[in-house]
């Protein structure tokens, strides 16, 4: 059976973290959720300092504490073969401790990716799932998420965990088209209670 954890990037997860953002460049895909990583392809080790940061700072208008998170998949057919335990990673996942006016505004709580080739299996609903439990080891009753109308994949994640549609608005970004911004709110008590029976089993410990 797959099982999946959140870990904190570390040294070792070099190579894996620069895979990640490599098969997003590849496929042309956006990414969300990875703490600036793609900011920071040429110094890895900075984005991990830079991390440090991120969970100590204390909240302002231009920056809040945060923790980001790599979603690890045991890969059972590959630890047999090398006769070790081996991980996959296949998404990632930024958790805002403290939101300020911009975030409140487009943002939200969280933010997150699922690597292209691990799309369309059910790991992002995992992958949140699993940052709420974070959420709520952190205090947080409500958790605010944004997502764009037309990110279905998204959308349905957090409605799949609970979340409850408060309003939408329409926004552009710099030199992007017209869209329309939904925010949604999770009871965080209440999602990890309800959907501990389903994905509970598949959390690695
Ligand atoms: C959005 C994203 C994280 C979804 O990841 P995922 O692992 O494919 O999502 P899941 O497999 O857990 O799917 C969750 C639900 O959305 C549905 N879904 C996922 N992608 C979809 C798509 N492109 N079209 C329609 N439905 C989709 C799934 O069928 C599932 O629905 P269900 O609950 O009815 O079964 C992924 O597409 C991604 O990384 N996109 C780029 C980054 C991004 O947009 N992040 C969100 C903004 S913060």
């Amino acid at each position: 059976m797959e099982k999946f954890r959140l870990v904190r990037p570390q040294i070792i997860h070099k190579e894996m973290a620069l895979d990640y953002l490599e098969e997003f460049r590849k496929k042309q895909s956006e990414i969300h959720g990875v703490g600036g990583l793609d900011r920071f392809a040429d110094d890895y080790e900075g984005w991990l300092e830079k991390l440090e940061e991120d969970r100590r700072r204390e909240a302002n208008e231009e920056l809040v504490p945060a923790e980001t998170f790599f979603l690890m998949k045991h890969d059972a057919a590959l630890s047999h073969r090398l006769q070790v335990d081996a991980e996959r990673l296949v998404g990632m996942i930024n958790i805002r401790l403290k939101l300020n006016d911009a975030l409140w505004y487009h943002g939200g709580h969280i933010g997150y990716s699922i690597r292209p080739s691990e799309r369309r299996k059910g790991y992002n609903k995992i992958n949140l799932y699993l940052a709420l439990n974070c959420v709520m080891m952190h205090g947080i009753e409500m958790a605010l998420m944004s997502c764009d109308k037309f990110n279905i994949g998204s959308q349905k994640t957090i409605r799949a965990l609970g979340g409850k549609q408060l309003h939408e608005y329409s926004y552009r970004e710099d030199g992007n088209r017209p869209s329309i911004m939904q925010h949604y709110g999770i009871d965080v008590a209440e999602a990890v209670t309800k959907y501990a029976p389903i994905y509970g089993p598949i959390v690695a410990d």
